[in-house]
């Protein structure tokens, strides 16, 4: 697991029970982040300038769900980042959670993107696209149900089915095409895939760039992030192969995921905790969120990034993400039984 310590101090509280006092302070917020530092740091800056409560931060890119579980009421963390529905669930089901009460929160973030029984919060959307060819790719609209079209065959590139994001996107097809059309679907975008899923979302735009496809299915932020992409320039050439393509814009809108956070059940500071979080949730926030991540804000009224803006509007489909971390396990059976992953048949 690869750990990184930004204060020596928690590394210390970490290592044994002894230091635990030194987090009774009313002064600090421990964090327990999935999502990297660079990501999180200049929100976590703006938040200790605006409040004068100094965070904590561990980072690791897996196994911290599980650490707080082992921890249990010794755990000093006093929440978790996370992005996809898929953690922020896991959290609760592993019994790591407990309820997000503020009024500030419910207000910033709408429904959809809040756990019913307030174990987790949305902070971001990112929504799961296109990328179409942009010279072999005529039309600018498309749908999720058109992706099963034998007019795509051997066209398209995805990663593995059993990743959390196409596990969200196969969940909501689940929940609003039923479970056998859902399967059908899911059968007819197999037999259009060009190759066995394989690689990250960048690898699914370098497919295109390459000619191996014609459309791939990604997240929205690794479009900025290739397009600026200094130290790795072919990744540029990649994102200048493709257009975003946002599916089903003209019904039910386009299916989205989160990056979120929950309050940790043992929580030592967790007055700062709910600070942080609804601080998260502000305008302020939001922007940097946007800014910096190339994310949707969740906020009302907070403006997205030049880039994220210059793909058009995005309509996000409002099936309440609850929805899709409750069939995300099914999503995760039907891959297996169709067999998305050995790739297509013929
Ligand atoms: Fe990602």
């Amino acid at each position: 697991m690869k750990i990184k310590l930004l204060s020596a101090a928690f590394a210390v509280a970490l290592s044994g029970g002894a230091t635990m006092p030194a987090f009774a302070q009313s002064s600090e917020v421990n964090i327990y982040s999935l999502r990297q530092t660079y990501l999180i740091q200049p929100l976590l800056d703006a938040f200790t300038k605006k409040t004068g409560v100094t965070t904590n931060v561990i980072f690791a890119d897996k196994g911290l769900i599980e650490r707080i579980a082992e921890e249990a009421e010794n755990s000093p963390a006093d929440l978790l980042l996370t992005a996809d529905i898929g953690f922020l669930t896991s959290a609760v089901e592993q019994g790591i959670t407990q309820p997000i009460e503020s009024g500030v929160v419910e207000e910033n973030i709408p429904a959809v993107y809040r756990d019913p029984e307030g174990d987790w919060v949305g902070l971001t959307s990112r929504a799961r696209v296109i990328y179409a060819s942009k010279e072999r790719v005529e039309q600018d609209s498309i749908t999720y149900e058109e992706l099963a079209n034998p007019k795509w065959k051997g066209k398209i590139c995805t990663r593995s089915g059993q990743h959390s994001y196409n596990l969200a996107l196969f969940a909501s097809m689940i929940a609003h095409k039923g479970e056998a059309e859902a399967k059908k679907w899911l059968e007819g975008l197999k037999e259009n895939l060009a190759r066995k899923p394989s690689g990250n979302d960048r690898a699914q735009a370098q497919g295109v760039f390459s000619g191996e496809c014609d459309l791939a299915i990604a997240n929205t932020y690794y479009m900025a992030l290739m397009a600026t992409n200094e130290k790795e320039p072919e990744q540029q050439e990649w994102a200048r192969s493709v257009k975003v393509l946002f599916p089903n814009a003209e019904e039910r809108g386009t299916h989205v995921n989160l990056s979120g956070v929950v309050l940790a059940k043992n929580a030592p500071n967790k007055d700062n905790a709910i600070k942080l979080i609804e601080f998260l949730t502000s305008d302020e926030a939001q922007k940097i969120y946007a800014e910096l991540n190339n994310e949707y804000p969740l906020k009302e009224g907070v403006g997205l990034s030049q880039v994220v803006a210059s793909w058009g509007e995005l309509k996000a489909d409002e099936l309440p993400l609850a929805t899709i971390g409750e069939t995300r396990k099914r999503a995760s059976e039907l891959v297996d039984e169709v067999g998305y992953d050995q790739g297509p048949n013929s």
